[in-house]
């Protein structure tokens, strides 16, 4: 559940989670680095230019001090004659030459971050569409999705402003310290006395206080949830009467979510008046100290104006480190996990486009021998076992079988989205291990049991079964699937968005697309995954005349549910629990007179009758 934010501008890093930095961490993330190479001489320019423009900044201190002695008549350096306008001058061009140099540092900071994360978005991106399908079943894609985009902005943030600024801020907290001490020893040594017990104070209220946050957004997201669920389920809350239960729960949440609010204002409030007591408290002591030590004639006025701003440089360093210290964190948390993506195995397969091109060619016949499979994620569930059977070629076979039982997971194994464990798969008789994945892929279709449309047009979908076809080819598909007429129906014609996932069209007409998608693909061997939820009967005849279509001339596997294409079939075969169970024609099969088939044809006939 997300956390409920006021700023969500960047709510997506600051979710993201800070590991702990060892060398291990950072070996892996290192990786990312070799993005980097390719720009390596601009990166160095623009280092170059981040280190100069931070070392200029560092001048104007002693400028603006030697400013005001000679306003004085004083001379601070030997060196930098005393006249105002001289030193004003000098401390403007300097101040133009620095602006010249930060912009450069970002220009060239930004542009290298940006190509190194387009590369590194195109390399994740043709690496996710390459891994084997059971990588997926691991994951959500959504979240996978947002993941990698959250840590890929990361690592671009990083690389565009928190590698920098660590730099700059590093140059000025050493640079400014040595200054320091150069400028007055003995202001330096009473400021670096209370210093530290300023930062650990702050920083061990700060965590405590952010602890307390956290615990209050957390019950905050709680009490959303809880109204969500309830207005999702009104219908469920009102049937019960649990009215007054939800806003008890509600009311318990939100008063606790309160209280912790209230806990850590108290502490937040602390916390505040005591930055502000030390902020202020050292400024008071600086410029008392500092004013005692100008009334003896120690430091000049010039000095202590040096002084006051280099400590204010040294103090904005120090505060920015801890943020930069977790952006790090994070990017090396985020660049870890691109990396386990980037570093995982692809499937086999060639993605360019002449590998379009068929290299072996497969007439059609089809034989599973002994087949056992369980599906990677759950290996200890036997989702078919030893399964047998062979489809001659243009032959047509029905899966007939209950729910669950493994008639998907055989489409599956054909289209070798996996391996099975034991036995082998025979297209033309020869062992699916001697054909390369894309001649398998390319060669046979699938009109699945859910029709996944894209979000675009109806012809770039139907055109999705073979990019290179033309428009002809588009519509002559279109109309053998029975689709045409209902396309053309549409203002938009081809031209129609389908929306996205398909939804602005009907269960019936998204699978004809899918028929014309898998027409145009003309492949030797058809997998018909029919859909389980049934067409009323005028686009179940539409659907019917597209497939009866389509199956001409090719290898069918067809897993059934409607008992016309169960009639027609060559072979039935009937699993049930991973294995076939009977096989035979329909005559065949009814003649036996009981079993499994018998039940499901009697249960579908009764079904018919009754709509
Ligand atoms: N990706 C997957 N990972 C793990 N288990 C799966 C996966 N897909 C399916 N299963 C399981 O494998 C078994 C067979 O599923 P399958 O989809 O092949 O059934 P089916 O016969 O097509 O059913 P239906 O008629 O309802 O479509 C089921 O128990 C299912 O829960
Ligand atoms: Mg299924």
């Amino acid at each position: 559940m997300a956390r409920p934010r006021l700023n969500s501008s960047d709510s997506h890093s600051e979710d993201l989670p800070k590991p702990k930095i060892n060398k291990v961490l950072i070996q892996k993330a290192s990786q990312i680095f070799s993005y980097l190479k390719p720009y390596r001489v601009r990166f160095g320019i623009g280092m170059l230019f981040l280190i100069l423009s931070s070392l200029t900044m560092l001048t104007f201190p002693a400028l603006l001090g030697a400013m005001i002695d000679a306003a004085q008549g004083k001379k601070t350096y030997p060196w930098l004659s005393d006249s105002l306008v001289f030193i004003g001058s000098l401390s403007l061009s300097i101040l133009f030459f620095q602006s010249i140099l930060s912009f450069f540092r970002i220009r060239i900071f930004v542009e290298i971050a940006e190509k190194t994360l387009a590369n590194i978005r195109k390399d994740s991106y043709l690496k996710l569409i390459t891994l084997p399908v059971d990588f997926f079943s691991n994951r959500r894609v959504g979240e996978l999705n947002s993941r990698l985009s959250a840590d890929l902005s990361q690592i671009q943030d990083t690389m565009t402003t928190t590698l920098a600024e660590i730099i700059r801020q590093s140059i000025s907290l050493c640079f400014g310290v040595a200054l320091l001490i150069f400028v007055s020893p003995k202001l330096a040594l009473m400021n670096l006395c209370i210093l530290p017990i300023m930062i650990v104070v702050a920083l061990f209220f700060g965590r405590f206080i952010r602890k307390l946050s956290k615990q209050t957004q957390d019950q905050l997201a709680d009490s959303n949830s809880i109204v969500q669920e309830t207005l999702l389920g009104i219908s469920n809350v009102k049937a019960f009467v649990n009215e007054y239960f939800e806003a008890q729960r509600y009311n318990h949440k939100l008063n606790t979510a309160v209280k912790l609010a209230v806990r850590g204002a108290t502490f937040r409030g602390i916390f505040a008046s005591f930055i502000i007591f030390c902020i202020f408290g050292a400024v008071i002591t600086v410029i008392w100290y500092g004013a005692t030590l100008v009334s003896a004639g120690e430091i000049s006025v010039g000095d202590l104006t040096t002084y006051i701003l280099y400590s204010m440089f040294v103090a904005g360093s120090m505060g920015s480190f801890p943020e930069l210290y977790a952006g790090i964190q994070r990017a090396l948390g985020a660049s870890e996990r691109v990396i386990e993506i980037l570093n995982e195995k692809s499937e086999d397969i060639q993605v360019a486009e002449e590998d379009k091109v068929i290299g072996k060619r497969i007439q059609g016949k089809l034989t599973f021998e002994d087949v056992a499979f369980a599906y990677p994620t759950r290996s200890d569930v036997q989702t078919l076992k030893n399964i047998s059977f062979t489809v001659d070629a243009g032959q047509k076979v029905a899966i007939v079988g209950p729910s669950g039982t493994g008639k998907s997971t055989i489409a599956s194994l054909i289209l070798q989205f996996y391996r099975p464990q034991q036995g082998i798969i025979y297209y033309d008789d020869e062992p699916a291990y001697s054909y390369s994945l894309t001649d398998i892929r390319n060669q046979v279709a699938i009109v699945p049991q859910d029709v996944l449309l894209f979000g675009g047009t109806i012809r770039e979908n139907i055109n999705y079964g073979k990019l290179e076809a033309n428009a002809e080819s588009v519509v002559e598909a279109a109309k053998r699937a029975n689709a045409h007429e209902f396309i053309m129906s549409f203002p938009d014609g081809y031209d129609t968005i389908v929306g996205e996932r398909g939804v602005k069209l009907s269960g019936g007409q998204r699978q004809r697309i899918a028929i014309a998608r898998a027409l145009l693909k003309d492949p030797a061997i058809l997998i018909l995954d029919e859909a389980t939820s049934s067409l009323d009967s005028e686009s179940e005849r539409l659907v019917q005349e597209a497939l009866e279509e389509l199956m001409k001339g090719r290898t069918s596997i067809i897993i059934a549910h409607r008992l016309s294409t169960i009639k027609n079939a060559d072979n039935i075969l009937v699993i049930e629990d991973g294995k076939v169970v009977d096989s035979g024609n329909h005559i065949d099969l009814l003649t036996k007179g009981s079993g499994l088939y018998h039940y499901l044809y009697t249960l579908q006939s009764s079904q018919k009758l009754e709509s």
